[in-house]
């Protein structure tokens, strides 16, 4: 029958984060790439709750318009803050004729497991506990909310600020993190009152006064105390970086991808990286990212959003933003792949070569100094040194189109649209205005003028 019992998810996150000194409110700052918040729903996810409601306060609009994505959640503004219990009486009404467990998150708290939250409500709703606090052992405790104990048994929460020197030895903290029964907690959280040293509400204050009611308080010890880590600086938000970064490479080295220094290596969580391949220093490879087996990607390198397949090689200083790259292929090095380029199998895109929604086929090159703009180029292309597609009129975007096998001469431009075709040849420095059929030459450029005697003349005339 316990399974039957509802979940409601409320997160707090109406807090100014004084300690970031930032105009965005804490919440949005990004962790690996996605706003702490996020992070926190995912976890969320994990239970399946009935309802979801975030407390918002400081930063309240831009919080509403960073989750449009979220229909599932709900919002109460607390407004002023007036601390963690004022806080969480905020969602009542949107509680009220409710039965079951409230799951109370704080925004602030992104390594969270969902395996974890699930746990927790087990704990709870197991031993029909009126409130379960998640704890953990901690070495460096300062800061947190610390867990005073009787017999071995919860008796209440002591805030860093308000505690002894002998409570501050505690090394069991408060992770923020709580299992409540619905049922008597809004009337027990306008017991509290704000007699402390920073004269807010606090909602550690409630596991006192259950206790003095007689009403059965749990903790749950969570295994591993990184994951219930706050963030309230950025010194902090650094070194949560860090544990996840630290974290995503030893299992990416695990599955056997060679991270040759994993201390300046920065890989997303959702990044995938297939065994065998050798990751240099200084190297970002970020959100949705694919990289294939066998591959070696240099230093300095920048992906986002990008698939790299098997056997691909990207040199150093590149920056590769949602585009593909076939089995095979060489990047850079200093190359420039904008959104919607793909690279096809064994093709060479060399130094200084900047590509934008442009499709290079297998075996094509493009080696030096280059701009392809909305280009299609077929298989065994050859783009000489300095070619540019004048693409942008000003007004439009035109398509370049080049045929398999064609062969396009250093410093050319081809001012779209234009189809250079199959086979075709177009001399070197030419500016070409007009398509080039298959097989043809197309040559377009001043006639060169040899002026005999020139110099001579020159010096005769005194001038030199
Ligand atoms: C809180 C706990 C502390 C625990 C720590 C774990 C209290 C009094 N203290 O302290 O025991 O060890 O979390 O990280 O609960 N918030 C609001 N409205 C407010 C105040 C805070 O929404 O009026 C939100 C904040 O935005 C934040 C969360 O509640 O997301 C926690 O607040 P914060 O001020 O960071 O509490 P801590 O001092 O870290
Ligand atoms: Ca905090």
């Amino acid at each position: 029958m316990l399974t039957s019992l509802e979940t409601h998810v409320v997160i707090l996150a109406a807090g100014q984060g004084t300690r970031m000194k930032s105009k965005l409110p804490k919440v949005l700052h990004r962790l690996v790439g996605r706003p702490l918040i996020d992070h926190v729903l995912q976890a969320a996810d994990a239970i399946a709750p009935s309802t979801m409601t975030l407390v918002i306060g400081h930063g309240a609009d831009l919080l509403r318009s960073a989750m449009v994505s979220r229909p599932n959640v709900g919002f109460v503004v607390q407004e002023p803050q007036l601390g963690t219990a004022h806080a969480l009486q905020q969602a009542e009404p949107r509680l009220a004729g409710r039965q079951g467990t409230v799951v109370l998150l704080s925004g602030d708290v992104p390594l969270l497991t969902g395996a974890t939250l699930r746990r927790l409500v087990e704990t709870h709703q197991a031993a029909g506990a009126a409130a379960t606090v998640a704890t953990a052992i901690v070495e460096r405790p300062y800061g947190y909310g610390r867990i005073v104990r009787t017999k071995g048994r919860i008796a209440r929460i002591v805030e860093e600020r308000d505690a002894s020197p002998e409570v501050r030895q505690i090394r069991e903290i408060n992770s923020g993190i709580y299992a409540f029964d619905l049922a008597p907690l809004f009337e027990a959280l306008r017991g509290i009152a704000s007699q402390n040293a920073q004269g807010e509400y606090y909602l550690t204050d409630l596991i006192a006064i259950y206790r003095r009611r007689k009403l059965p308080v749990e903790t749950l010890v969570v295994d591993n105390p990184q994951e219930i880590r706050g963030i309230n600086s950025r010194t902090e938000l650094a070194e949560v970086s860090h544990i996840v970064r630290q974290t995503k490479n030893e299992e990416l080295m695990a599955a056997g991808v060679t991270i040759i220094d994993p201390a300046t290596t920065y890989i997303d969580p959702d990044v995938e990286i297939g065994a065998d391949t050798v990751i240099h220093p200084g190297v970002s490879i970020e959100g949705q990212s694919r990289v294939g087996a066998a591959c070696e990607i240099h230093s300095h390198v920048r992906i986002v959003g990008s698939e790299i397949a098997d056997k691909s090689v990207i040199l150093n200083f590149c920056l590769i933003i949602g585009s593909r790259i076939a089995e095979g292929a060489s990047v850079g090095p200093f190359a420039h792949l904008r959104p919607e380029s793909v690279v096809g199998e064994r093709a060479k895109i060399g130094n200084f070569v900047e590509l934008k929604k442009t499709t290079m086929g297998a075996g094509s090159k493009a080696n030096h100094l280059t701009y392809l703009g909305d280009a299609t180029i077929g298989e065994r292309v050859n783009v000489g040194a300095g070619t540019i597609t004048c693409n942008y009129d000003g007004t439009r975007k035109h398509p370049t189109i080049i045929e398999d096998g064609a062969f396009i001469g250093s410093d050319t431009q081809l001012i779209a649209p234009v189809r250079i075709g199959k086979g075709a040849y177009v001399a070197a420095g030419s500016s070409i205005t007009e398509d080039v059929p298959d097989g043809a030459l197309g040559i377009a450029r001043g006639r060169q003028a040899n002026v005999d005697g020139w110099v001579e003349r020159r010096k005769a005339q005194g001038k030199d």
